[in-house]
């Protein structure tokens, strides 16, 4: 995770449409910075999704722009969790760590905490494909912390948790947020927007403007 301070994300004017001249949404400009967690809130097909993996840098937003300035790490949690099948749990969350630079036995004792964090400890050793949706989900957070993202982008986190293991999540993303890292949730939970200390609103409400270039 990078540490410098002035890291952040800058919206500007941002809009995507993927039919021409019918934008999903428009005008966003916000700045997102180190120890927030923003909650991205709208209903199904208001672009969600869609404005994380412009945030991602995967897409292009077709008018304004996003400038990612000091993230070097980006980190994704998707709704549709894919993992590998035979591998244990464990390894899942090993082998970024590893990857970083961090011998195993120092490796395995990071995961495992982070597994711990996350109410995964016990299912360790399970394979990815002996996980239930909301575990195996659980997990690729449990990764995608493992590799100190500077940027977490998470996907509808909780829509499959019971309340406990929901306000677990909130709390893990708060905490990565605390120690640097910009945190964006997708989400319809209204704990989770509760959890979050900002909020960007896609209503799909037609907007009013003489703004035609998207
Ligand atoms: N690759 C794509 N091509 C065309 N339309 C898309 C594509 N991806 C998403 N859409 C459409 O854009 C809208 C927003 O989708 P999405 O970002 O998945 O919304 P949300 O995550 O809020 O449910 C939906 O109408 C969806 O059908
Ligand atoms: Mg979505």
């Amino acid at each position: 995770m990078s540490t410098g301070s002035c890291a952040r994300l800058e919206l500007r004017g941002v809009a995507h449409a993927f039919t021409p001249g019918a934008p999903i949404f428009q005008g966003l400009t916000e700045t997102m910075s180190p120890g927030e967690v923003w909650a991205v809130t709208g209903p199904s097909g208001a672009g969600k999704s869609t404005l994380l993996s412009l945030l991602a840098g995967w897409e292009s937003p077709t008018a304004g722009d996003i400038e990612r300035i000091g993230i070097d790490t980006v980190g994704w949690v998707f709704q549709n969790p894919h993992g590998q099948a035979h591998r244990t749990a464990l390894d899942h969350v090993v082998y970024p760590i590893i990857a970083r630079g961090t011998a195993r036995p120092e490796a395995s004792r990071r995961a495992e905490h982070i597994l711990d964090e996350l109410g995964l400890r016990a299912l360790a050793e399970r394979t990815f494909a002996q996980l239930s949706g909301g575990e195996a989900q659980r997990l690729m957070l449990c990764r995608a912390i493992a590799t100190e993202p500077d940027l977490l982008l998470v996907d509808e986190p909780t829509a499959q948790l019971d309340r406990t293991n929901a306000a677990t999540v909130n709390s893990v993303l708060r905490s990565l947020a605390r120690i640097g890292a910009i945190v964006v949730v997708a989400t319809h939970d209204h704990d989770t927007v509760a959890s979050c200390s900002h909020r960007l609103t896609l209503d799909r409400a037609p907007v009013a403007t003489g703004d035609a270039r998207s």
